[in-house]
């Protein structure tokens, strides 16, 4: 199983266009001391070109673009084969309307993803008005196989599992499922990865999770809880808004170093978030715990 950071920046991407907080100002003056990342996504495949994305972000275009592929099947061909989603926020869900040329599209949600995009944000309906749209549903603690848009088995599955968090601010009710992590496997290797990019806490469910994979992608939003509130960009802190902090007292950088899992890599950055600066104290903190901050194009193989 082969997995690529497709982009690595939470909703905005860095630098994101309206903000000149400290980070988004090295980006601009410095991309050296601090590489520009496109919006979360992943993608993931067992023969390295028949991919499955892992959401679907704004800047989807650009980042299919950087997919390895094999010989293009006919006039129209991207190596997709679906994609897998973990919610329904607008950077994991954006992507699926600028797909509506697929003429056949797989998406895997849960019901409360489903439901969520096709009443409250309309993307899914909308891109059904384009394209025909298959959507697999995705119950939490259910292992799903992936399978290709010929109906042959990938050899890879997920099973997505719950994790703390509220649902979108445009969801009009907060449906159990809303949101979740996924635990890929791939049969013929063994090879297990988690992939997190939202997530509020790390309880029993979360750590069951966490514990069964080598690979764990995890959410990198927020440094610190008042990152937003210091910077005077929001009132909320990084909990409230359903992101677990990187640092701090049962922050996620304590939780995750304690992991099994060889490799931990943190994702969906907010720009705001000082680890992004490459000679950073707080990346040295990331590093000296033996985990690594993510950046777009990112590849491993389980
Ligand atoms: C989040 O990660 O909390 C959401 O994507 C928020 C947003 O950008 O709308
Ligand atoms: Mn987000
Ligand atoms: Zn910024």
């Amino acid at each position: 199983m082969q997995i690529i950071l497709l982009g690595t920046a939470a909703g905005g991407g860095f630098p994101q266009w309206n903000c000149w907080c400290p980070s988004c100002r090295v980006a601009r003056a410095d991309p050296q001391r601090a590489l520009p990342r496109s919006q979360s996504a992943a993608a993931v495949s067992a023969d390295g070109e028949r991919w499955f994305l892992l959401n679907a972000s704004p800047d989807i275009h650009a980042q299919l673009g950087r997919l390895p592929r094999g010989a293009p099947s006919g006039v129209r061909y991207a190596p997709v084969e679906g994609v897998v989603l973990t919610d329904a926020e607008l950077d994991h869900t954006l992507g699926l309307v600028l797909l509506r040329e697929a003429g056949f599209l797989q998406v895997a949600a849960t019901e409360a993803v489903r439901e969520i995009l096709e009443h409250d944000s309309c993307l899914l309906r909308v891109t059904s008005a384009f394209a025909q749209v298959r959507v697999a549903e995705l119950v939490p603690g259910q292992a799903a196989p992936l399978g290709y848009r010929d109906g042959c088995p990938s050899g890879l599955s997920v099973t997505p599992f719950l994790v703390p968090a509220g649902p979108p601010r445009f969801a009009a009710a907060d449906r159990t499922g809303h949101t979740v992590g996924l635990l890929l496997g791939d049969e013929a290797t063994g090879g297990t990865a988690v992939f997190a990019p939202g997530c509020g806490g790390i309880d029993a469910t979360v750590l069951d999770a966490l514990g069964r994979a080598e690979l764990v992608l995890f959410d990198g939003t927020f440094w610190s809880d008042e990152e937003l509130v210091t910077l005077g960009i929001s009132d909320r802190t990084a909990r409230q808004m359903d992101h677990l902090p990187v640092s701090g007292p049962g922050g996620s950088l304590e939780r995750l170093a304690a992991l099994p899992a060889v490799r931990r890599v943190y994702t969906h950055i907010n720009n705001t978030n000082p680890m992004l600066l490459e000679d950073s104290p707080e990346r040295a903190e990331v590093e000296r715990h033996g985990l690594r901050v993510g950046a777009d194009g990112m590849r491993f193989t389980l």
